[in-house]
């Protein structure tokens, strides 16, 4: 299948997209070119409050036709995105039926953005790999089961990119080496061990983590450089300002691209 960038509108209760996957997609009305040409020139603040006046009791109303759409989407593809989240409360509201959420470092919601290698905790993406791009990954690998769904969500447009490797593309990578059985080391939460890339039943649930996994076998090595080839295949995702990003942590993988110079506040939480 195609790779397709597929979003979805809270603001109008209704998909936008080149392709349909399941009939869904309909016309997207562009509201905001109504109110940009009244808009007193600079008054960037104003148009913003008028935007989230329209926004907030709309997406009240479209709760439940969003839910369903982020469901069928993370289905299809092991992704999706929304326009029109304007903060943490809101994604959180929208992602409710994804399962509980779950804290990391005690912490409910954590609020991410580019670091210097030498500013960043031992543990992190940004000790590694500091600005530079973020190869693909799934989160939280070091807990026993990692968290089923990250949500991000950006208020303010940012020319950095995230990438996903769709759920289909992911699952039939990490299926073509499953007779081979790859052996990485694992860092966990309860020490190092030996691993499978994948936990649970039937090769549902892929995990790989660059940084948290060393290939133990030729097959393990072959997987990550496979892995570390298919960045250049994986979606990029604009951060165009009011956005959430779900991300099946199972399914699918997800990295960053290069932000050199960038300014990116990213919210980060997980459920299931
Ligand atoms: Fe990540």
């Amino acid at each position: 299948m195609a790779n397709t960038v597929f979003t979805y509108s809270i603001a109008h209760g209704c998909p936008k997209g080149k392709r349909d996957l399941a009939g869904l997609l309909r016309p997207y009305p562009v509201r905001t070119s109504r109110l940009a040409p009244n808009a007193p020139g600079g008054q960037i603040c104003r148009l913003a409050a008028a935007r989230a006046a329209i926004l907030r009791p709309r997406t009240r109303c479209a709760s439940r036709e969003t839910s369903v759409y982020i469901k069928e989407k993370l289905d299809a593809l092991g992704y999706c995105e929304v326009e029109g989240v304007l903060d943490t409360d809101m994604a959180t509201s929208i992602t409710a039926d994804l399962g509980p959420l779950r804290s990391l470092n005690g912490k409910m919601v954590q609020t991410i953005h580019p670091r210097e290698s030498s500013q960043a905790t031992s543990k992190s993406f940004s000790h590694h790999f500091g600005h530079e791009a973020f190869p693909l990954h799934t989160d939280t690998a070091f807990w026993p089961q990692p968290a089923r769904y990250i949500i991000f969500q950006m208020s303010r447009a940012s020319p950095t990119c995230s990438v996903v490797l769709p759920a289909h593309q992911t699952m039939r990578l990490f299926k073509s080496f499953q007779a081979r059985n790859p052996v990485f080391t694992r860092k966990t939460t309860s020490g190092a061990c030996y691993s499978l890339p994948w936990h649970g039943d039937n090769l549902n649930c892929v995990l790989f983590d660059p940084c948290l996994m060393r290939p133990v076998n030729n097959a393990a090595a072959q997987l990550a450089k496979a892995l570390e080839d298919a960045f250049d295949q994986a979606i990029p995702i604009e951060w165009t300002g009011s956005k959430a990003l779900i991300v099946d942590n199972w399914r699918s993988l997800h990295g960053r691209g290069p932000a050199h110079g960038s300014d990116r506040t990213l919210t980060r939480f997980y459920r299931g």
